[in-house]
């Protein structure tokens, strides 16, 4: 009785509300206020429309994990949407393919993938070291503390991450071409060009995906070709892959690409805002490096295991990941579906609608995070959180239930980090500010509003840091 009630409940006072083009525009602006005010009115679990969609949203936290598990709440609908709407293709085999995907970052393939990206990362500092000396437009003191007279650089954030954290993404994904040339084959098929056709790409990708044709948007048409010259299979296999490696490739790399930049763009700026955040994080590092350093050695190993005990790092990555986010984590509806909120109430769920939950509205919430509008660094070491008086289980979750990646891309950005905070002193000018894009909502990680200019200068006699394979690490 009591499920009628609700379900009729739902079907009349929670009646979905259509929105016009400038409301839905809106929608994506105040997208983490939206949700937030009509749950004040309808409750922890609410419907909307979108378009000629219906969207049931489930704002209880606690219901994440049975959420995740509820086999009638399928993602292959909509991932299939979302490539076929966004990118214009279908993929044969799809779980399959998912499947391959997550193996080949989990499990014993974890630790070599790190030994690759670590590798890759260090050339890629050294060619921004380098190349950033000859093109530096800023060569001034601009702090007194630190290693007088050491030449201070200046670059925009963005372009800092893509030459240091991307490349190296890139180049552990793609390999590197082997022809004795050292040209590659593919014209524009280059770290930098494809970032930035990536970036002008995403700004159409909620347009996209809720089924607005390309061809309406020849800025996205334009940058679509240039991704999609890729090497050939053939060519992929000259590299030093394998074909496995090659079936994954794309549709890792749009997660990689854009999700890794993202959050390591935003953890260099959360860390350089506030300087004592940098600091700390110096602080915490330099104490582990003096643990494991063996006198006068100059290079300083770090297992998985050892990047993962750096509680402050940990939390400060987490709190950045708990606001930028811009997640729905969408399933669509495949049977009519009771589902029972933590208070005990249960509501249908009709099959064909989409059903989500909205991790940056929790990541919000005043009832978990004090002052949630407020960056803590170090919000996460030794803490636990709770709504309604009961612990969470997982209070962030960014990453959704599914995401394969999520070792992987910790493990990456904090070693990215570790190496950035390790190599150089970094600052923000004055008057730098940015914040995260609210007409983003929707993506994985929100982009910036503008860009900043950071300043930055080698550290002298810094050691090198080097990821160690030894311990087979299990996930
Ligand atoms: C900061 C980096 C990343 C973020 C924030 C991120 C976030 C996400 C999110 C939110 C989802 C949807 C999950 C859900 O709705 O439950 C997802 C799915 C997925 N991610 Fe990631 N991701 C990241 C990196 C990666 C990496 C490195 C890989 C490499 C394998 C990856 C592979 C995937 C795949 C294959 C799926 C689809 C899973 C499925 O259909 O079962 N992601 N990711």
């Amino acid at each position: 009785m009591k499920e009628r009630k609700n379900k009729a409940k739902r079907r009349t006072s929670l009646r979905a509300r259509a929105f016009s083009v400038g409301q839905r525009r809106r929608v994506f602006r105040t997208c983490r206020a939206l949700p937030a005010q009509v749950s004040e009115e309808a409750g922890h679990i609410f419907t909307i429309r979108l378009l000629n969609q219906y969207l049931t949203i489930i704002m209880d936290p606690h219901c994440y994990e049975k959420f995740a598990k509820e086999k009638n709440f399928d993602f292959d609908p909509i991932q299939k949407q979302v490539n076929n709407n966004v990118f214009s293709f279908e993929l044969k085999g799809a779980r399959k393919m998912i499947s391959e995907a997550g193996k080949k970052v989990n499990g014993r393939y974890l630790s070599s993938g790190m030994e690759s990206f670590a590798k890759n990362l260090q050339d890629a500092f050294r060619v921004f070291t380098k190349s950033s000396a000859s093109n530096a437009d800023y060569n001034g003191n601009v702090s007194a503390e630190g290693d007088a007279g050491a030449e201070w650089r200046r670059e925009g954030l963005r372009m800092m991450t893509s030459k240091t954290l991307f490349s190296a993404l890139f180049y552990t994904i793609f390999g590197r071409s082997v022809d004795p040339s050292g040209e590659e084959k593919v014209k524009d098929f280059n770290p930098q060009i494809f970032h930035e056709k990536f970036d002008i790409f995403h700004k159409f990708f909620n347009y996209l995906w809720i089924g607005l044709p390309v061809n309406l948007f020849p800025k996205a048409c334009d940058a679509l070709k240039v991704l999609c010259q890729q090497p050939t299979s053939y060519d992929m296999l000259q590299r030093d892959g394998s074909d496995q490696d090659i079936m994954g490739h794309n549709l890792v790399f749009l997660h990689v690409n854009y999700n890794s930049f993202r959050v390591a763009f935003w953890c260099v700026y959360k860390m350089v805002e506030e300087p004592h955040v940098l600091r700390d994080l110096e602080k915490e590092l330099r104490e582990a490096i003096e643990d494991r350093q063996a006198e006068k050695d100059e290079s300083v190993a770090f297992t998985l295991e050892d990047i993962d005990k750096l509680p402050l790092l940990d939390s400060f990555l987490k709190e950045t990941l708990r606001v930028t986010s811009g997640v729905f984590m969408v399933r669509y509806c495949s049977e009519d579906t009771d589902f029972e909120m933590s208070n005990g109430e249960k509501y249908t769920v009709r099959k064909g609608d989409r059903v989500a939950m909205y991790p940056p509205c929790i990541h919000m919430d005043p009832e978990i995070f004090e002052d949630p509008e407020v960056f803590k660094h170090d919000r996460f070491v030794n803490t636990t959180f709770s709504k309604y008086e009961k612990e969470l289980k997982n209070p962030v979750f960014t990453f959704g239930s599914l995401c394969p990646g999520k070792r992987i891309s910790m493990l990456q950005t904090k070693w990215f980090l570790m190496n950035l905070i390790n190599s150089f002193s970094l600052e923000l000018p004055e008057g730098q500010k940015t914040s995260p894009n609210t007409a983003f909502y929707g993506h994985e990680i929100l982009p910036p509003v503008n860009d900043v200019q950071v300043h930055f200068r080698p550290k002298e006699g810094a050691p090198v840091l080097a990821f160690s394979p030894r311990r087979y690490y299990s996930s």
